[in-house]
This record gives C-alpha cells, sequence and structure tokens, in this order.
C-alpha cells in the first residue's frame, strides 16, 4: 500500500499565521505538525509516500522532510497542487505515483494518538472499495465543521454530509481513507462544491453508492489541528501531554 500525505490548502482559518508559512509547518508540541502524518503512516507499514502541496512555502517541505530516510520513509515523493482547488483535487494529482496500487490518504493536519495499524489491516483485508476513520463526536457545534456519516440501524454509511447544519450522527469522519485504484477513475467524474472544491465526501459518497464503503472507529484522540484556533492549540496540549501515534 502507498501513502498519500495532503498539505496544500490554504489555511485561511489560521491566518495570520499562515500567511508567513504552510499550516502543516507550524509546530505541534515539538516538531512540524506534517511530521505526524508522516509518522503516522510509517508506523502503519507504509514506506513509499507522495507529499502534496502548494502555495508559496512549498519548499520548506525538502528542508524539513530531505528524502524521507530519517522519517522511515524508503522511497518519497512530492506534488505541487496549483491552487487550492480541494482535497479530492490534490489527491488526484497522485495518480501516476500510486500507479494502480492500494492507497491510504492523510490530511497533514490531522493527529492521532493511536496506531493506523489495525485500520491497515482491516483494509488489506477488505476485497474492494474504500474504508474510512471514525472518531466519536458529541458536540453538534463540533461535528458542524466535518464531513458526519448517517448510518441506518445495522450501522452501515448510508450517506457522508459535509459540515451538516444538523449532523446525522455523533461521529466525524477523520482525515484518514483507504482506497482502491478505481477512486483515480471518480475524481475526473467530480462536480466543484459551492466553495469551489472537489470534495473528498463526493468521493467517499461514491463508494457508498456502491456499497463499497467500510469504516473503523478510532480508538483514542482524533484532532485537526487546522480547523481553528481553539482546535490548534487543543491538539497540542493533547500531544504534549499524552504524545501521538502510539501502538
Ligand atoms: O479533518 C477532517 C475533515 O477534513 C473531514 O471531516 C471533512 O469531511 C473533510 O472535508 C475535511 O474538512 P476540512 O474543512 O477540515 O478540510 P480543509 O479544507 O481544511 O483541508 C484539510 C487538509 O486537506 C488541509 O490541511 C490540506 C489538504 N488540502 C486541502 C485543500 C482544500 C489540500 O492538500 N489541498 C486543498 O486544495
Amino acid at each position: 500500500m502507498k501513502g498519500v500525505i495532503l498539505a496544500g490548502g490554504s489555511g485561511t482559518r489560521l491566518h495570520p499565521l499562515t500567511r508567513i508559512t504552510n499550516k502543516h509547518l507550524l509546530p505541534i508540541y515539538d516538531r512540524p505538525m506534517v511530521t505526524y502524518a508522516i509518522e503516522a503512516l510509517v508506523k502503519a507499514g507504509i514506506t513509499e509516500m507522495m507529499v502534496v502541496t502548494g502555495g508559496t512555502h512549498a519548499g520548506e517541505f525538502l528542508r524539513l522532510l530531505g528524502n524521507g530516510h530519517e522519517y522511515g520513509i524508503d522511497r518519497l515523493f512530492y506534488a505541487y497542487q496549483e491552487r487550492p482547488g480541494g482535497i479530492a483535487e490534490a489527491l488526484g494529482l497522485a495518480e501516476r505515483f500510486v500507479d494502480g496500487d492500494p492507497v491510504v490518504v492523510m490530511l497533514a493536519d490531522n493527529i492521532v494518538e493511536r496506531s493506523l495499524a489495525p485500520a491497515a489491516a482491516n483494509f488489506a483485508d477488505q476485497d474492494k472499495g474504500a474504508r474510512i476513520l471514525l472518531s466519536p463526536i458529541e458536540e453538534a457545534s463540533h461535528l458542524r465543521h466535518l464531513g458526519v456519516p448517517e448510518l441506518d440501524d445495522d450501522g452501515r454509511v448510508v450517506k457522508i454530509i459535509e459540515k451538516p447544519e444538523d449532523p446525522p450522527s455523533n461521529f466525524g469522519v477523520t482525515g484518514i481513507y483507504f482506497y482502491d485504484a478505481t477512486v483515480f477513475d471518480i475524481i475526473p467524474t467530480l462536480e466543484p462544491s459551492g466553495r469551489g472544491e472537489l470534495e473528498i465526501t463526493d468521493v467517499n459518497n461514491w463508494f457508498v453508492s456502491q456499497k463499497t464503503m467500510q469504516y473503523d472507529v478510532l480508538e483514542g484522540f482524533w484532532g485537526d489541528a487546522g480547523e481553528s484556533i481553539e482546535a490548534y492549540y487543543e491538539v497540542n496540549d493533547f500531544v504534549r501531554s499524552h504524545g501521538a501515534n502510539k501502538d
């Protein structure tokens, strides 16, 4: 399985900090944010990875990560997204790198407490399709900033709603996605959303419509450090006291 880390976008929710650097280079406790996503994938057994970034600070990723060997990556590739056209658009840039293999995609502002290895093993056992990771979240005010799944009585995903006014469940869709190679056939068929982006939720809903979407509920802490300045500090506080990417 190959890994793709998405570190583009404009980071407007963390302005003015993100006027002078890329959001994913800001510190989480004692190191740059993006290194946590890298560590999460390396610990899940991924050794070939592509980092997709964009904007004016892209060169800093090379300076930080180099050839990736220091981080346990065997082969590290980079792609440049010309404008923040959405998560699905950014993923589309990795098509030739992924080259028909299964892929795990992680948003570089997501931080997890526990290992992704069990979810990766579950996806390896899955015949085809996609797999998402859900995190239990009680507050509707938080869920309104995320993708939220609607589940049927048997616990299957019926639909995912992006930033719902009225959240249909108490789970957030985390920014960690497993796909088979068909994902790259879906991306070119997407229409930009109201915010002018190709949405990963539309990709995921395609797999839901094919009945090939499965999920795991993530154990331990999950945070999106790019959601707001409050979320950024909440994630920092958590990582400082408890660490991240633990087995
Ligand atoms: O963090 C989980 C949430 O991430 C999910 O619950 C949502 O369903 C999903 O849409 C996403 O929502 P966000 O509003 O947090 O996405 P955001 O625009 O902040 O982008 C998240 C990351 O994706 C960002 O840190 C870098 C990458 N990205 C984003 C865009 C828009 C890119 O690489 N390129 C882009 O053009």
